[in-house]
């Protein structure tokens, strides 16, 4: 076993990839920025996509064998393969003795997540979550202003997705392969797949949720297939602030985005007044991304790097961080087995037509 020895603090970061799909194409572009993180080794087993990355990484391996990449000594390896696959990938790279960071949501099922957290245990190899969300600076900001009693204490939280074909780019038709049949088992993709954006930005903010109800809708996109929507979501942190979740699907809206093509909105209200967050994934309204109002007057934020991609560059730095000693993971093992237990209370909620508990 070839255990990371962290912190690493007197050379670049060695970062090995594993799962060269859709989202490498915002996981990348970061890595190649950072001065301080060099792309030693690439893995997928499709070779368009080996060849799509190593025409700008000419001096990484590339392998489509996991164990392959494992011998180019990389020091943390990002796990972006499909989220079935997340247990079995991230396990074997844990079990190696190799710091993993692992795409959201942290598995398919509770059982997944645990051999992933056993792994981590048995080795002492470090895990983190990619939640880029909680990166995203706008939302950063909403949750400063937020502890810095801008609006009073909080009393309630509102998100939104909206869901729509139009604007973004056009996503591999394979990407959406593993996310049907995930479907097909209950995990949509709106409520299981983005909405887990929306749990963790909740339990990030506000601590652990005690319970959760859920009104699950379908909407029929083709023979055999229905999205998830149109959903509503509430819950209650164990603080006793509540928050609710609405899931539209709108596939008509036009939103311009260089990314996906869907948009979200959040809102905090406190006791004086109420913070809101305009956009995430795409640049719906183009007034400023950041909005506070208090006491009959708007403060708008002008200054904040609000596209999509902004997140991603703030987790790679922190990171680096992280790896250097410096920072905790944000989102490590046990808070994201604590977010998808609280959304799986919410799918179950759905099919029971009743509040849960969060247990387990
Ligand atoms: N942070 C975000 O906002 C965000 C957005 C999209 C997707 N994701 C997450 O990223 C992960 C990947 O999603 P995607 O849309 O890029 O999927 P994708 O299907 O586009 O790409 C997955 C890639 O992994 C490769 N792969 C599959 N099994 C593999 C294995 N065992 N070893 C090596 N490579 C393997 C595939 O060939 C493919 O190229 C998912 O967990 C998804 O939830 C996160």
């Amino acid at each position: 076993m070839t255990m990371t020895a962290t912190p690493i603090t007197d050379r670049p970061i060695r970062l090995g990839v594993v799962g060269l799909g859709t989202i490498s194409e915002l996981m990348l572009p970061p890595y190649l920025a950072h001065p301080e993180v060099e792309v030693v080794a690439l893995c997928d087993p499709r070779p368009e996509r080996l060849e799509r990355w190593a025409r700008v990484l000419p001096d990484a391996a590339t392998t489509a064998d996991l164990d392959e990449l494992l011998t180019e000594a990389p020091d943390v390896v990002d796990v972006l393969v499909p989220t079935p696959q997340h247990a079995a990938v991230a396990t074997q790279v844990l079990e190696a003795g190799i710091t993993t960071q692992l795409q959201k949501p942290i598995a398919r099922d509770l059982e997944q997540a645990d051999a992933i957290l056993a792994a981590a245990r048995a080795t002492g190899a470090g895990l983190r979550i990619l939640e880029d969300y909680v990166f995203f600076p706008p939302i950063v900001k909403v949750r400063d202003l937020v502890a810095a009693d801008a609006i009073g204490a909080p009393v309630g939280v509102h998100m939104k997705i909206v869901n729509t074909a139009r604007g973004g780019w056009d996503v591999d038709p394979a990407s959406y392969v593993w996310q049907v049949e995930q479907t097909s088992d209950g995990r949509g993709i709106l409520v299981f797949d983005h909405g887990w954006h929306q749990f963790a930005l909740a339990v990030w903010m506000f601590g652990p949720i005690r319970r959760v109800f859920a009104w699950i809708g379908a909407t029929e996109m083709g023979p055999g297939f229905a999205l998830d929507a149109p959903a509503a979501i509430a819950w209650e942190h164990e603080s006793g602030l509540r928050g609710v979740l609405d899931v539209t699907l709108a596939p008509d809206t036009y939103f311009r985005s260089e990314y996906y093509s869907c948009d979200e909105r959040l809102e905090v209200t406190g006791e004086y007044g109420f913070v809101r967050c305009n956009r995430i994934s795409a640049q719906g309204l183009q007034t400023p991304s950041v909005e506070l109002y208090r006491d009959g007057e708007v403060v708008q934020f002008h200054a904040i790097a609000d596209r999509l991609d902004a997140g991603f560059v703030a987790s790679t730095d922190h990171m680096v961080r992280w790896l250097r000693g410096d920072a905790d993971p944000v989102i490590d093992g046990p808070t994201a087995r604590h977010v998808l237990a609280a959304l799986e209370t919410a799918l179950r909620s759905a099919r029971e037509e009743r509040v849960l508990d969060v247990t387990g």
